[in-house]
């Protein structure tokens, strides 16, 4: 039945992108339609004393100004189905003089055009009561988080097996270390943006996000309005690594000034707001202990981790969550705490939590290693783990001794001679480093439908989104394979809240859980197509039971005859009308509550270092995933190759500068914030092992987006040892660093 799962189909909506014809948020422009502009707070923590409304109200093109002083109160009700915030309260968008961060939005000009906006909106005054806000994460107190002790949440704050300290107090080798990881912004190319347009009481949100079922729940309950009265459209997203899962201030704002202006509204967040309102990775602090016997087996480990998160909310991700089932220990003990500050809440970004907590663990096994005097990579395998031990439940399956394999032979691990500054290409230092990376293999319950059209098409409709990874195209197969039709046949349309329902875009888990959801209602459609070809009178299989009948090729034959088939376009058009079939896709509980289910990978990566300069450079990257089913390797090595970029700009670049006085971010701007460009980006290979895992969806399929990120910047972290003999424990590594 797949004929085109695993088969590398170009991108369908290739065209559509590269030729501009694809529509991103700000895009959707409408009549009559209005610009409005942030102001930001100036001030880091502390009051509205004035705003001087009047003074730009009557300067030209302006619309109105709002702020707390004329805002709509907003009702602000219970979630009502929003999946955000995680815990706390989330910001209350101008409906007080309180100002929790720098850059908080305190008011918004609307001007008939952008320009107009800008300029009011730079001349407006206001004036603040100010108080030093704490945005040192380093030296802030840190809490326990309120949210780790919620049934079901996925991080386990405090967790304990055998006693890791006594453990590691008597362990023969020993490391003992503190990473320190800096605050990341996202940077996807397209900004966020939302048009907004009431209708009366209905309102349309043209609007960047990764999750529109929950922007409309979300916006619902901002506005105390039934759900259903608020569409949420997003057919396309240059990029969002996250940061367009949760409704941010903006899409409120946007909302708020049609209402106000009585028109539609276009919104468009600039490069430089997208740094303090929009979430970002968290600062994390993490102690990282292991000990080990003289032959490396692992007797302890203690993961200590802490992330910031802002006063308003309590921000959590699943920072020391792989630290129980990595490796075979008897002795684990993890914790995690949070670090409240003056800030705006952070949130996941790309491999949330494990991209961070795997970098401290990776290093500190490398470390451990050259302790020992051990092959790092066989420090890992030596240690590798029968079953996850954390849950005391098996794998529902782990290729990692594979990808260690497969990754080290693509590599060429064997050629490193372990001796630190040992290998040179002319002047330069070579250094290779390897690291394990997992994700878990995450699932939600979806939905799809699909319409078996007169004319021979399939249009299949999920709520769903496609960042970048793709999901156009790999919807497309499913549909294909699970009605057998041709993919030219299969229209699948995504992206909009009245589609059927889909979980986040988001934890690598769109292709499981929205791609079973598709499976199942293209099932659906066949069986009611069997049904319709049976009813009709003047069908050739009038009358016949669906056990008499058959698929073939594409067509409905009754069983064992070849004559009088019927194709889905004749099924239909007997019928006069298309064939619907809904479908959805959920886990079953004892599945999820008796196996443990990941992917999992080995990295591997070298780097070239300027013993003069220190300049870093990486040279290659070649990751071995045990990913389940590959949908479309074409796309699966897409996701695994940006990933790998994505970890360049986490080992050796990304970094957001808070100022301390007031908590603005000084390097907000792509000129500052660095992130890799093609001269960074080096040779990257990805390779799938074959895995069928049919445990963790219908489809097998466990999802790639996040663990191509993980364990990137630790496998560069090592390679820099290796090549400098110089341990750094901050991310980012930098020159100044290695000097
Ligand atoms: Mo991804 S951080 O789950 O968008």
């Amino acid at each position: 039945m797949t004929t085109s799962i695993g088969t590398p189909l170009a991108r369908v909506d290739g065209h559509l992108k590269v030729t501009g014809q694809a529509k991103y948020a700000a895009e959707f422009n409408q009549q009559r339609q209005a610009y409005a502009v942030i102001v930001g707070s100036t001030a880091g923590l502390g009051r509205i004393v004035s705003i001087d409304a009047a003074a730009v109200e009557s300067m030209p093109g302006v619309v109105g100004v709002i702020s707390h002083l004329n805002a709509q109160r907003l009702p602000y009700d219970a979630h009502r189905g929003a999946i955000d915030p995680p815990a706390g309260e989330r910001l209350h968008v101008l409906q007080d003089a309180e100002v929790r961060f720098f850059g908080q939005p305190v008011a918004i000009v609307v001007a008939e055009t952008l320009d107009q906006a800008e300029h009011a909106a730079n001349t407006l005054k206001i004036t603040y009561a100010t108080q030093p806000p704490a945005v040192d994460a380093h030296s802030a107190e840190k809490v326990v988080p309120e949210t780790a002790r919620r049934p079901g949440s996925r991080v386990h704050a405090d967790i304990e097996r055998g006693d890791a300290t006594a453990a590691l107090q008597a362990a023969a080798v020993k490391v003992d270390l503190e990473y320190v990881i800096q605050r990341e912004n996202h940077n996807p190319m397209e900004p966020h943006a939302t048009v907004a347009a009431w209708n009366g009481d209905r309102l349309t949100l043209w609007s960047k996000s990764q999750f529109v079922v929950n922007e409309q729940a979300e916006i619902a309950a901002v506005f105390g309005i039934p759900p259903e009265n608020v569409e949420v459209i997003c057919p396309f997203i240059g990029g969002a690594f996250g940061t367009s899962l949760r409704t941010w201030p903006h899409v409120t704002l946007a909302a708020l000034a049609a209402r106000h202006a009585g028109r539609p509204v276009k919104l468009v967040l600039t490069r430089k707001q997208m740094f303090f309102t929009t979430g970002h990775r968290p600062y994390t602090l993490q102690r990282m202990a292991i000990g080990a016997t003289t032959d490396g087996k692992l007797t302890s480990i203690i993961h200590e981790g802490a992330g910031e998160t802002s006063r308003y909310e309590e921000f959590m991700e699943a920072l020391t969550a792989v630290t129980s089932f990595t490796y075979s220990c008897p002795n684990v003990r993890t914790s995690y705490r949070l670090i409240p500050l003056d800030t705006s809440t952070p949130t996941y970004m790309r491999g949330p939590g494990e991209a961070s907590g795997v970098h401290a663990m990776e290093c500190a096994m490398d470390e451990l290693a050259y302790k020992l005097d051990m092959d790092p990579l066989v420090l890992r395998k030596i240690n590798e783990p029968t079953m996850d031990e954390g849950r005391k439940v098996p794998f529902s399956s782990r290729s990692m001794l594979k990808c260690y394999d497969i990754g080290a032979e693509r590599f060429g691990w064997n050629r490193r001679t372990p001796e630190p500054r040992s290998m040179r290409d002319g002047r330069l230092l070579i250094g290779y480093g390897m690291a394990t990376a997992s994700y878990p293999c995450l699932f939600a319950p979806a939905n799809a439908r699909v319409r078996l059209m007169p004319d021979g098409s399939a249009e299949v409709e999920a709520a769903a989104s496609d960042m970048g990874p793709g999901t156009y195209t790999s919807m497309t197969q499913v549909a294909s394979d699970f009605l057998g039709l041709p993919v030219e046949r299969v229209k699948f349309a995504l992206g909009r809240s009245d589609f059927p329902a889909t979980p986040p875009h988001g934890g690598s888990m769109t292709m499981g859980s929205v791609g079973s959801a598709v499976r199942a209602a293209c099932l659906d459609a066949r069986e009611k197509a069997m049904a319709a070809a049976a009813a009709r009178d003047g069908s050739p299989l009038a009358g016949l039971q669906p056990d008499n009948l058959e698929w073939r090729g594409g067509a409905l034959f009754a069983k064992g005859r070849d004559q009088a088939g019927l194709s889905y376009q004749e099924i239909a058009a007997l019928s006069g009308e298309p064939i619907l079939g809904e479908g959805s896709a959920a886990r079953d509980p004892e599945i999820a509550s008796g196996y443990s289910m990941h992917a999992f990978g080995a990295v591997f990566a070298e780097v070239e270092i300027d013993p003069d300069v220190a300049t870093i450079r990486v040279r290659r990257i070649v990751g071995a995933y045990g990913a389940g089913k590959v949908v479309n390797p074409r796309l699966a090595a897409s996701q695994c190759t940006g990933g790998m970029i994505g970890g360049i700009g986490m080992a050796i670049m990304e970094r957001t500068v808070l100022d301390r006085r007031n908590g603005r971010p000084v390097n907000a701007h792509l000129a500052d914030y660095l992130v890799p460009v093609n001269l960074d980006t080096p040779h990257l290979e990805a390779h799938f092992v074959e895995e069928e895992d049919t445990l963790v969806n219908p489809l097998g399929v466990k999802g790639l987006g996040e663990i191509a990120l993980v364990g990137v910047s630790p496998a560069i972290a090592n390679a820099i040892f290796h090549a400098t003999g110089k341990r750094v424990h901050e991310l980012p590594i930098m020159i100044e660093n290695l000097l």
